[in-house]
């Protein structure tokens, strides 16, 4: 922490020695033409020097400017003459001002030093200017989401240390331009870029067979949504360096390249929308390919390739109308991260079988409009859609009945938000939002759009979580810009990105300055920030009008934007509708919510006056709908605090304070009214302080409910990914290990009757303020009757991942079962790592890496590095040999969790801790950490994270 700090001072202190200088006085005199050119510029230009006084947005050199980053300032105006003179300029980032319009005037050659030119999202037009190949150093081109029209000028070909070259969503025409001889020059010579985004033009003609070539290094080719005709040429092949290849929605035609599976590192191909014709590609080796993309060609009539179930990494299949017969293997369905396939209107036939395992990940299969005749289901209870509509199946008399045979109900329920972090939401004055810490403040907003994605099922929450905390890392260190993100409202466009709504709240004030928007905006728009690998590919983002600097209102000076004016007098007569509208809608609601607290049956129900007659929830108790309503605010969504196949979990707030953990079943997911009365029976049984306990349930007009004492600080899955904030060295980790021990040996061992989990898992390992950990979720819980001593058999239940693979074989249920998930768990607590993580198994994983003759057992790459390890091996080693023990192939090898426990009890007093301990030492160090933090448990990684925002140096102004 000390250290971070001081590394922050000292790059401060070297910029401040560094900048202040005055102002060369050419800079200076271009730079305020430019100002007077400008409608809405920073509020401090126009005073003192613009290097020596730091004008918001301009980065100086000694004497010399050399960056410009303004977007989202809502600038106006045009790029015209002086901002040219600016002859050390390296950077210029003006995107996101749809008020800067007009021409890139050619004379954007004299910016001979320029690295970064970045236009996103503004309002310029015209033709592209020849004179951009011109610029010698030029790496980040970004010209993308403005009305650019003409061709692609060939003289790009020059630009030969470019590595980002973004033009999509334009109006560009024309064909691909590639050289002729060594004078003209094309987008073949660029040898070293590798982006190539040039989706939603116009552009047309043949892909020329001379744009790709073996020396290429393209990992992004991106041509979607344009016009283009012809072939796709077989020197696509040589790129091996290619990930993301997308053509879909233009007219090609022809035979696909054979040699397009030597494509090996590539994870998505899009090749939907054409007019391709010939056999199916033999796609075998591209063993990383995740999403495929093939519908509406004219492909030959052919089988069910025999490459399909090799393609270990797929998550989505699209082959609608490709000419498909035959019967799909069930062996297809049992890759491990499958989600999506749509094999619509082919002439598939036959049985249709899913075989006896399938994905967990499977969201839907859509065969509407084969000839399938039936349809074979052996692997028990399925929770995802089945689409047999259109088949012979399905027009049998009676078929209608069979769920597979409508269509599916498009799903209603809300998809992705940001949960708030064990908070009750803010109600928020106007504009302002409540922040997932229940802080209102005056967010950041803008559009994430993904071209490229490595998932397809837009419930699952993983991918949102994993780039919610990489974006609050990224933007919280070492700067401290943001405070918390929130993403919301995941969805396909018409052009197949995904669209995600991003919210990034202030740190430490209710609202950014414009020099906080422009480095988080630069950051996006520049790409320096890039998000998590394993679930997102390339990406744009837009970034709305802020309206709510901090630094007062934009400099003002005579406009001059007299262009500008129609355009904004009508937006703004829009945005004061808008206003109107929300402030209406807002009192709507205001007032519903005083007319339900007046009708709430607890008004009159003073705590004080009655404490008596409060019940004590000790004892399960029974609650009607109307009150688990009134706790969770109508089942608001801002009380949504998780969900799975089950239904969702709500946090409610009893008439006394406290809060609950409200588990509703959803339809399809309840069981028989005698089946829920034996869980209730069996769960209020259940008492030990490592185990969540029952509090409740509502059983009452078709619901199912549940509740649940409240665990502030969520799973424990959230703490080992880092996004609930709390920090985890190894002594917590061996508390948290001991505690879920216990709980299951109880569960195991002191229940009556015995219970057998099956599901114990880190997100079902929840954590109380004083970090104990606590069991949750009794949803797939066996208890094991006297007439079945020893194992129970059952239909296969549990999470892929940590699932016993003996228990998976026979089906007989035996405690050990929860022993092998445990040991899975252990192996998650070390190295933070989920269990199946990109295909790979940590069991596995750990297996292939150990190596007993070495220190940390060789492991150094795989565990957790925020453990800390070092002083405490012996203790880690230990604790890894228990966890490989639990994992053993047979159950019988596996200790049992009473054993599991003392051996983690021993372990804690190896390294020097009191197991037994009340939890008072370590509470005390927890609490200490977050009183000294002040809300921002991330940093005592900040020095870890200080290279995290890699031009930083050159950007910190200090305030
Ligand atoms: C690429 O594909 C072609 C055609 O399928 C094949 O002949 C060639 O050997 C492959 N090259 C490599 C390097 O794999
Ligand atoms: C597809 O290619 C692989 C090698 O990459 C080969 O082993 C296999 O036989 C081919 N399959 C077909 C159907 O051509
Ligand atoms: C259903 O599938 C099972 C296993 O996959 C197989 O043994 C059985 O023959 C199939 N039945 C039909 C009617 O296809
Ligand atoms: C975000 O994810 C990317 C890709 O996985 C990784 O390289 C980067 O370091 C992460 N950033 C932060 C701040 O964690």
């Amino acid at each position: 922490m000390g250290s971070a700090v001081w590394l922050f001072l000292l790059v401060v202190s070297i910029h401040i020695y560094i900048v202040a200088a005055e102002t060369d006085p050419d800079d200076n005199s271009s730079l305020r033409a430019v100002m007077s050119e400008w409608k809405n510029v920073p509020s401090n230009w126009g005073r003192g020097d613009p290097c020596d006084d730091k004008w918001v947005g301009i980065g100086c050199t000694g004497s010399r400017v050399t960056s410009i980053n303004l977007p989202n300032m809502k600038l106006e105006g045009g790029l015209v003459g002086d901002i040219f003179f600016l002859s050390e300029l390296k950077e210029l980032d003006l995107s996101y001002n749809k008020g800067l319009r007009g021409i890139l005037p050619p004379a954007v050659q004299n910016l001979k030093k320029l690295e970064n030119l970045i236009l996103v999202g503004c309002g310029f037009s015209g033709q592209i200017p020849d004179t951009i190949g011109s610029l010698p150093q030029l790496r980040i081109l970004s010209l993308n989401s403005n009305a650019f029209s003409g061709n692609i000028p060939p003289s790009i070909g020059n630009l030969s240390t470019l590595n980002w070259l973004d033009m999509a969503d334009n109006q560009l025409e024309g064909e691909i331009p590639v050289s002729n001889g060594s004078t003209t020059p094309g987008l073949d010579w660029l040898i070293h870029t590798k982006h190539f985004h040039f989706g939603l033009n116009k552009l047309s003609g043949p892909i020329p067979r001379k744009l790709f070539s073996s020396d290429m290094t393209l990992i992004h080719v991106l041509f979607e949504n344009n016009m283009l005709s012809g072939p796709l040429p077989t020197t696509l092949g040589l790129v091996k360096t290619l990930e993301v290849v997308r053509f879909d929605n233009n007219s090609l035609e022809g035979d696909l390249p054979l040699n397009l599976n030597n494509l090996t590192s590539v994870q998505d191909l899009y090749l939907s929308n054409n007019k391709l014709t010939g056999p199916l590609p033999n796609l075998t080796g591209m063993s990383r390919l995740n999403t495929l993309y093939l519908s509406n060609n004219s492909f030959d009539s052919s089988d069910v390739p025999s490459w399909f179930p090799t393609l270990l990494s797929l998550t989505t299949l699209m082959m609608e109308r490709t000419q498909l017969k035959g019967q799909i293997p069930a062996s297809f369905f049992n890759l491990l991260q499958l989600q999506t396939v749509v094999l619509k209107q082919n002439e598939l036939d036959g049985s249709f079988d899913i075989g006896p395992s399938f994905s967990n990940q499977l969201q839907i299969i859509n065969l509407q409009g084969n000839s399938i005749t039936s349809f074979n289901n052996t692997g028990g209870p399925i929770s995802f859609d089945i689409v047999l509509v259109d088949n012979p199946v399905c027009q049998e008399t009676g078929a209608e009945a069979n769920d597979y045979c409508s269509l599916p109900q498009p799903d209603s329920s809300s998809v992705y938000t940001t949960p708030p972090m064990n908070c009750v939401p803010n109600s928020c004055g106007t504009g302002q939002i409540s922040s997932p810490r229940c802080i209102c403040a005056y967010p950041y907003t803008g559009t994430l759009q993904f071209r490229g994605l490595y998932f397809s099922n837009l419930r699952n929450e993983t991918p949102y979580e994993s780039l919610e905390q990489n974006l609050t890392r990224f933007f919280r260190f070492p700067e401290l810009l943001v405070d918390t993100v929130s993403l919301s409202n995941p969805r396909m466009d018409q052009h197949q990105y995904l669209l995600l709504d991003l919210y990034l709240f202030p740190y430490g004030q209710d609202r950014f300055n414009r020099s906080g928007i422009s480095k988080i905006a630069s950051a996006l728009s520049s790409q320096d920030y890039k998000p998590p690998e394993q679930y997102f590919g390339p990406y744009v983002f837009t970034g709305a009008a802020y309206e709510y600097f901090s630094d007062g209102p934009a400099h003002s000076n005579k406009s001059s934007a007299g262009i500008a004016i129609g355009a904004a007098v009508g937006a703004s007569v829009l945005f004061i509708l808008l206003v109107i509208a929300g402030i209406y809608a807002y009192r709507q609601r205001k007032r519903a919510d005083r007319a339900t607290k007046e009708s709430n049956p607890f008004a009159h129900w003073d705590p004080k006056k009655s404490s008596g007659s409060i019940p004590q929830l000790k004892g399960a108790r029974c609650f009607s709908f109307e009150e688990l309503k009134k706790y969770t605010k109508n089942f608001s969504e801002a009380n949504d605090i998780g969900s799975g196949g089950y239904g969702k979990v709500y946090r409610g707030t009893l008439p006394t304070g406290e809060l609950v953990a409200i588990k509703r079943a959803q339809q399809g997911s309840m069981q028989g009214g005698l089946e829920f009365k034996t869980e209730i029976e069996l769960l209020s049984r259940v008492h030990h302080k490592n185990v969540v306990s029952l509090l409740g349930f509502c059983f009452e007009r078709g619901e199912q409910m549940l509740v649940y004492e409240y665990i502030p600080n969520g799973s424990l899955s959230d703490s080992l990914s880092g996004k609930s904030g709390i920090r985890l060295d190894w002594p917590r980790r061996l508390k948290v290990a001991l505690g879920a021990a216990k709980g299951v040996a109880y569960l195991h061992e002191l229940a009556n009757p015995p219970i057998i989990h099956r599901d114990i898992k880190s997100t079902n390992i929840l954590l109380d303020e004083r970090l104990n950990a606590k069991v949750a979720d009794f949803g797939l819980s066996k208890p094991m009757g006297d007439s079945e001593k020893g194992h129970v058999s059952t239909q296969v239940k549990g999470t892929m991942g940590y699932l016993d693979p003996e228990y998976y074989m026979t089906q007989q249920l035996t405690e050990k079962s929860d022993v092998y998930s445990f040991g899975v768990l252990m192996l998650e607590i070390i190295t933070a790592r989920r269990p199946i993580e990109r295909g790979k198994y940590i069991v596995r994983e750990m297996r292939m890496s150990m190596d007993k003759m070495k220190s940390l057992y060789n492991l150094q790459q795989i565990l957790d590095p925020a453990i800390g390890f070092g002083t405490s091996s012996k203790g880690l080693e230990r604790f890894v040999e228990l966890a490989m023990r639990c994992v053993e192939e047979s159950g019988t090898d596996r200790p049992t969790m009473g054993e599991v426990v003392k051996e983690i009890e021993n372990i804690m007093q190896m390294d020097g801790m009191n197991p037994n301990a009340e939890s008072a030492s370590s509470s005390a160090t927890y609490e200490d950490a977050t009183k000294g933090a002040d809300l921002h448990p991330y940093d005592n990684d900040s020095f870890a994270y200080s290279g995290a925002f890699p031009h930083s140096a050159a950007k910190i102004e200090p305030h």
